[in-house]
């Protein structure tokens, strides 16, 4: 039997894990080791288990998924990673990440129940921590398992000071074992994701599938500026230390570095935080995020370089500490050219139009770079939108991006 993508297996997948963390404005709320997130993991190794697929999660808390011992063939052959991630931003979309993921699976049982015996063991893997929305550290998952440990730190915590080592080990994880998770460079023959577009082009351009040759660099900075607090009525404004006006000016000098210097691609503070947050009080201290994107290595450096320099300048002339801390910073990278044929030549094959396009999202396939060549896939999203309740592809567009994945694994 010919190996297919079960659709409606698929697409009723999707609806059920967006419920998982579907909150009261529409969108999904499933960050990285929330109890929504531990729920939608759990899911996915029940809905393996079910499909009689092994799921066990490994010390960073990535779910694996593979082929029960019995069906495989020869044991030491080398893996053909699929993956994605399962948490989203705060009221993000039900699609990025999650159908990577699911269409991942979909592909594992199309293998089993057809008894194709691909080039490459198979192997699905749901990344922890993609989206580093409530523990800033982005990638968490594919750093531990590509060996990048030293770009993590010793005990991550979340914006509050919450250690993760907990809710690791609620996710099945262990702070204390992350080298056991760490693949040898070698082990992993090639890595293919498959993922929303979350931009305009597909769409725009009417073509159903992405074949994506690089995908942007990534600076991401927690800024803290500390002041005095006191009262808003009887504090004259020549003795204030307000880290609030100061907060201002950063997210318009962050502005200026993409938009004015040109330093970067783009610059955005997503998240803010002004402590005590009282309307009578002038603040004691803001702390905000800063993410620098840009496909070229040189400029991420040169704009958080010129950052660093306007952020000192606006502390002391207003008298209040700013600490920059690095919370991750990704290298652009370009997929494999082997990879992309193949995508291409199944795209053609099932007659699909396709291009060849950057990402300027970050993914796991990033990382996943340091220890093996990848490839990424991408179907378009309706007007182009993504990390809001509205993401949303058509039906037939990520039926079709999943039977490009297969088409891809059997083809390796
Ligand atoms: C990942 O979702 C990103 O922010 O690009
Ligand atoms: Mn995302
Ligand atoms: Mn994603």
């Amino acid at each position: 039997m010919n190996p297919d993508i079960n659709a409606s297996r698929l697409l009723d997948r999707i609806e059920t894990f967006a419920k998982i963390g579907g909150n009261s404005h529409g969108g999904i709320t499933r960050e990285g080791f929330s109890p929504a997130d531990l729920q939608a993991c759990a899911r996915l190794s029940e809905e393996a288990r079910l499909a009689g697929l092994d799921s066990t999660v490994d010390a960073a808390g990535n779910v694996l998924i593979r082929r029960p011992e019995g069906v495989r063939g020869a044991k030491d052959r080398r893996v053909l990673l699929l993956g994605s991630h399962l948490d989203t931003v705060a009221n993000g979309g039900r699609l990025d990440g999650a159908y990577g993921v699911l269409a991942g699976l979909d592909v594992m049982q199309a293998i089993v129940e057809s008894g194709a015996e691909p080039a490459y063991e198979p192997v699905l893997v749901a990344f922890a921590n993609e989206e580093g929305a409530l523990f800033p550290q982005p990638f968490w998952g594919s750093k531990v398992l590509a060996g990048a440990l030293e770009m993590l730190p010793d005990d991550p915590c979340d914006h509050s000071g919450r250690s993760l080592r907990h809710p690791l080990a609620l996710a099945g994880g262990d702070l204390t074992a992350l080298r056991t998770a760490v693949w040898p460079a070698g082990s992993v023959a090639a890595y293919l994701e498959l993922h929303v577009e979350q931009g305009p082009v597909l769409e725009r351009e009417g073509h159903t599938i992405g074949v994506v040759d690089s995908i942007t660099g990534r600076t991401q900075l927690t800024v803290e500026i500390r002041g005095s607090a006191g009262h808003a009525g009887t504090t004259p404004m020549e003795m204030r230390r307000d880290p609030v006006t100061v907060a201002a000016r950063v997210v318009l000098a962050a502005e200026d570095l993409a938009r004015e210097q040109r330093l970067c691609r783009v610059a955005t503070v997503g998240w803010m935080e002004v402590q005590p947050n009282s309307p009578n009080t002038i603040a004691e201290s803001v702390r905000l995020t800063i993410d620098l994107r840009d496909s070229v290595p040189s400029s991420l450096e040169n704009a958080e370089e010129a950052l660093r320099t306007s952020l000192a300048s606006l502390g002391k002339q207003a008298d209040v500490h700013v600490d920059i801390r690095v919370d991750a910073r990704a290298a652009p990278v370009a997929t494999d050219p082997t990879l992309r044929a193949a995508i291409t030549a199944s795209a053609r094959e099932l007659g699909l139009p396709h291009r060849t396009l950057p990402s300027g999202a970050g993914h796991d396939a990033q990382i996943v770079a340091r220890i093996a060549p990848i490839g990424m896939i991408f179907v378009p999203s309706i007007g182009g939108v993504s990390h809001v309740p509205e993401e949303d592809t058509a039906a037939a567009d990520l039926v079709a991006g999943a039977r490009v994945l297969l088409r891809t694994v059997l083809r390796l």
